[in-house]
């Protein structure tokens, strides 16, 4: 059976969901990491900010601008040092600005790809898949990076099974 693992950023507090903030106990990109470890069985890494980003919506779009902006890679509480163990990896986040936030890239830069079955998955409000496949084949050297499952934040809480029958199909 093929091993799985999720890569994942998500941020928790205020959200921007169908023209309204919001206030979110747990991440879009988190619920989408947990129906798929619920789906067909994978370990998940959560990557978290020694500095966390602003609780306020738009003074964290703001910092991730600027981030984005610096090429900037903040510093991880913990780095995840390698997945030889894992077959499949999904890495999962939300759009900023187009891509995953520089936190992901300061993960992935600690691994090695070669030989992996990669499968980005982004949560958007409008932006779909964006630029995250064409980021990770730069940042997963060696790997087999297949198509973007983009789904949009403010329908998660009501996509288990789309989310499931996603997995089932490509980690099953
Ligand atoms: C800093 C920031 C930048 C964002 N930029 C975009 C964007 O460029 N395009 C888009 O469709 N959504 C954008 N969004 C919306 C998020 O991608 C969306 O709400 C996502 O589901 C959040 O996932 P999370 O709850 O796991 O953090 C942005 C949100 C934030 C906080």
């Amino acid at each position: 059976m093929s091993r799985n693992l999720v890569i994942y950023f998500s941020r928790k507090g205020q959200n921007y969901v169908n023209g309204k903030i919001v206030e979110l106990e747990k991440g879009n990109t988190e619920l989408v990491a947990e129906y798929i470890r619920d789906a067909v069985g994978a370990d998940l890494f959560e990557i978290e900010t020694v500095k966390e980003y602003p609780a306020d919506y738009m003074e964290c779009t703001e910092a991730a601008r600027q981030e984005q902006r610096d090429n900037a890679r903040p510093k991880l509480k913990a780095y995840l040092r390698d997945i030889k163990e894992y077959d499949n990896i999904v890495i999962a986040g939300p759009c900023w600005w187009g891509t995953y936030p520089c936190a992901v890239f300061a993960q992935l830069e600690k691994l090695h790809f070669r030989g992996k079955h990669v499968f980005p998955v982004m949560t958007h409000e409008g932006s779909g898949e964006a630029n995250s496949r064409s980021d990770l084949k730069k940042f997963c050297t060696g790997a087999k990076v297949e198509k973007t499952f983009a789904i949009q934040g403010s329908s998660v809480e009501g996509a288990r099974e789309k989310v499931a029958a996603w997995a089932t199909k490509h980690l099953g």
